[in-house]
Order: C-alpha cells, then structure tokens, then sequence
C-alpha cells in the first residue's frame, strides 16, 4: 500500500509516520509538507534513511502541484494531518486557518477523487463538538454530539469536516474522519501546553497559565493516536467518523504542577495571565465506538508517558532550541510579554 500523509513533518503527523514506517514494513510512506512555521525536517532524519519513504514540500492548497504528485504517485491510502493547529494564532489570524484547513482539504479530495485513491481519512479534533461544563462530569462528546465550535481554528476543522462527509455523500469518495482528544508526546512544537511549560520551566522562565488554569483537557499519547488512526484506515467503515479519546481529564493547573515537580522546580515560576478569548471549559471524548468496532484502546498511562515526554524534551534540547530561537520567538513576545508584564 502506498499512503500519503500530509503534513507529515508536523508533531503527530511524524509520529505516524514513524509509526507506519515501524508497524508496517510493507507499506510505502510518502510525506507531503509545506514546512509552515510547524514544520521541521529535522524532525523527519531518521525517515530520510528508510527506503520505504519520500518527501516532497508542497502546499495542499496548491492545486495544480497536488495533482501532479497524486498524479504521479498513485496512492492508496490519503491521511490529512495538515493543519494550522494552534487555537491562540487562530484568534489573532483566521484566514490562514480557513485557507490551509477548509480549501487544502478540498484540494486533496478533488485529487482523491481524479486519482482513484481508496480512502481518504481526514484528522479532525474533538473542538468541534465545542465545549462542556465542569459541572457535568457525567457528559462527554459522542460522535452524534452535534458540532457546536468555539475559536477559528475549531471552526475550520468543523468546516473540513463537514465538507469531508459532502464529497461522501454526494461523489462517493471513501472517507473516514477521526476527531481526537489533545495529544502529547515527542516532537510537538513547544508553542502548545506541556512543551511550552517544560521548556520555561527548564530555563527558569515564567509559566503562563490561562485564567486560573482551570480548564479541562482530556491528554492522549501520541503513539496511541497513531494507532488509532492506523486501525481506522486498514479496518474502519467507510463514510464513518470516530473520536479518539484516552479518559484522561486533567485540569491545566495540575498538569503545569507536575511538570515543576518532576523538573525539581519551583511553583513561583508560575504566572496566571489574561485568558484566552472564548476559552473552551471542558473537552471529554466517549471513545466507546472505535473501541467496540475495531478494538482500540489507549496503551501509555498518562503517568508514564508524561515521565517519557518530558525525558524527551530533555534528551532533545537541540530539537526545541532551535525552535525556541527562531520565528518563534517574535510570535513568544507578542502572545505573552505583555499579559505576563500584566499579571505581576
Ligand atoms: P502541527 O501544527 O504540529 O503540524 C502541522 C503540519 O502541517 C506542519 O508540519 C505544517 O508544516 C503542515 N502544514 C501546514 N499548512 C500546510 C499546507 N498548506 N500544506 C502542507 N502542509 C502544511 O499540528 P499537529 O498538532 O501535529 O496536528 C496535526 C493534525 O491533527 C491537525 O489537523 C490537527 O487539527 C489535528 N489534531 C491535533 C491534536 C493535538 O493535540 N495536537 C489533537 C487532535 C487533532
Ligand atoms: O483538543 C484537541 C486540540 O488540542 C487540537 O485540535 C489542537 O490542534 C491542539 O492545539 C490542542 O488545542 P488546545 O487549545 O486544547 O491546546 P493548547 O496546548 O494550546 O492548550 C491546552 C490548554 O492549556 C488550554 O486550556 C489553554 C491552556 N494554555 C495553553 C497555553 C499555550 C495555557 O494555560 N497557557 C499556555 O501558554
């Protein structure tokens, strides 16, 4: 089989590769990125050595490129990881969002479609179902939860999502979407949660927690992503969306005080700044479909991969200090100096 994976030189998109290239000898595995801000290559050496893979640096919006390496390739199998993925520049920019996440995504099927390719899953996220309260443990987001979205970013996921479900229904296209909990795990980029805060707070820099930090999120491994998806492309039904999720709800404040703990450092690093605007409450995924129909369930214990994760960050200083010394620094300044100058 020959699989496609967009953005591939992304945090998860990465892993999965190494996933397929790892689980599935057989397979060829080709990367498509157009190494956005969130896209690093370095991140993809030890593919570069496998025979089994190919790289190519394209934008999916780009029609006329897309069909020609779709035209060229013949694959079996399109995985759509590629995405601008952080809430926060989704509220200070929308359109990159709506273009990369809504029009890339329509670029690609209309290639799946001329190529004949076999299934095309689109990765989507649990913020399109929106939010719930803190008050009602007893609820969670099922795949019939209707969508109901917060930022610009979950708005052009749920607009991928539904255009994803149109070229089913009305051309056929054999499409599958999963909508995952938040991931983390090696290679994300350490402008979301928990690298952000294992990079501060190894550097003795402040730790900016939203509000008071008490907003849920329901933390998945990475690999159990992975595998998730990897079930869903070889067995899932066709035209069917399934949520991933581990049952794993952690409070920010919390996962930030772990952090400090396990680094031996100090909760005074940490600063409670403006909050986010339309800040999501509470996500949690009932995962109870992929688990009945393909036999699923998530492996690593949270306990266990934040110790691995956090081991990561620290065997790979170069990886994030290369990051961290880059563009990212500008974006760094403008989303925190000031809220953080506030907050004193
Ligand atoms: P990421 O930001 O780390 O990676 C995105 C990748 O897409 C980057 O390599 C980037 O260069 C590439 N890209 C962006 N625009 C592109 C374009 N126009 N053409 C080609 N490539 C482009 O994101 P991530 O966290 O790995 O998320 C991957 C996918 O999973 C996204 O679709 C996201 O919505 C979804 N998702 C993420 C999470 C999470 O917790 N991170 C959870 C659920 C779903
Ligand atoms: O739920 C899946 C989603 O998870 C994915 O679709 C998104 O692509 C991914 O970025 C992630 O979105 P979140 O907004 O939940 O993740 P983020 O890491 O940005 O924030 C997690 C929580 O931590 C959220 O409540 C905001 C808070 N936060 C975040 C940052 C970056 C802080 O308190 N301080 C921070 O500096």
């Amino acid at each position: 089989m020959k699989i496609l994976v967009t953005g591939g030189a992304g945090f998860i998109g990465a892993n999965f590769v190494y996933y397929e290239l790892n689980n599935h000898r057989e397979d060829e595995i080709v990367c498509l990125d157009k190494l956005t801000y969130a896209g690093n290559l370095e991140t993809l050496t030890a593919a570069f050595s496998n025979p089994k893979f190919k790289f190519y640096k394209a934008d999916i919006c780009d029609r006329e490129e897309i069909e020609r390496i779709f035209d060229a390739e013949k694959f079996d199998v399109v995985v759509n990881f590629a995405a601008e993925s952080h809430v926060d520049r989704s509220i200070e920019n929308p359109e990159i969002f709506l273009k990369t996440n809504i029009i890339g995504t329509q670029v690609l099927m209309d290639a799946s479609r001329k190529f004949n390719v076999k299934r095309f899953h689109q990765v989507s996220t649990d913020e399109v179902y929106g939010d719930l309260p803190l008050d009602r443990p007893d609820l969670f987001f099922t795949e019939s939860t209707p969508l109901k979205t917060s930022s610009p970013y979950s708005s052009s996921k749920a607009g991928a999502d539904l255009l994803v479900n149109a070229y089913h229904r009305t051309y056929g296209l054999p499409t599958t979407i999963s909508r995952c909990s938040n991931n983390y795990g090696p290679y994300q980029f350490p402008e979301k949660l928990i690298p952000l805060m294992i990079a501060n707070a190894l550097e003795n820099k402040p730790l900016p927690v939203y509000g008071e930090g008490i907003n849920v999120r329901d933390w998945l491994y990475v690999e159990d992503h992975c595998k998730a998806i990897d079930l869903i492309i070889r067995k899932g039904k066709v035209g069917e969306v399934y949520n991933i999720g581990g049952h794993n709800e952690m409070r920010n404040i919390d996962i930030v005080k772990l952090i400090i703990k396990e680094l031996n450092k100090s909760e005074d690093l940490i600063v409670h700044i403006e909050d986010r605007k339309g800040h999501d409450m509470r996500y949690a995924i009932d995962p109870t479909k992929i688990h009945n129909e393909l036999g699923w369930l998530p492996e690593t214990k949270f306990a266990d991969g934040i110790i691995k994760t956090i081991k990561w960050y620290l065997d790979n200083k170069v990886w994030w200090e290369n990051i961290i010394s880059g563009e990212y620094k500008n974006y760094y300044d403008k989303a925190y100096k000031e809220r953080i100058e506030k907050a004193k």
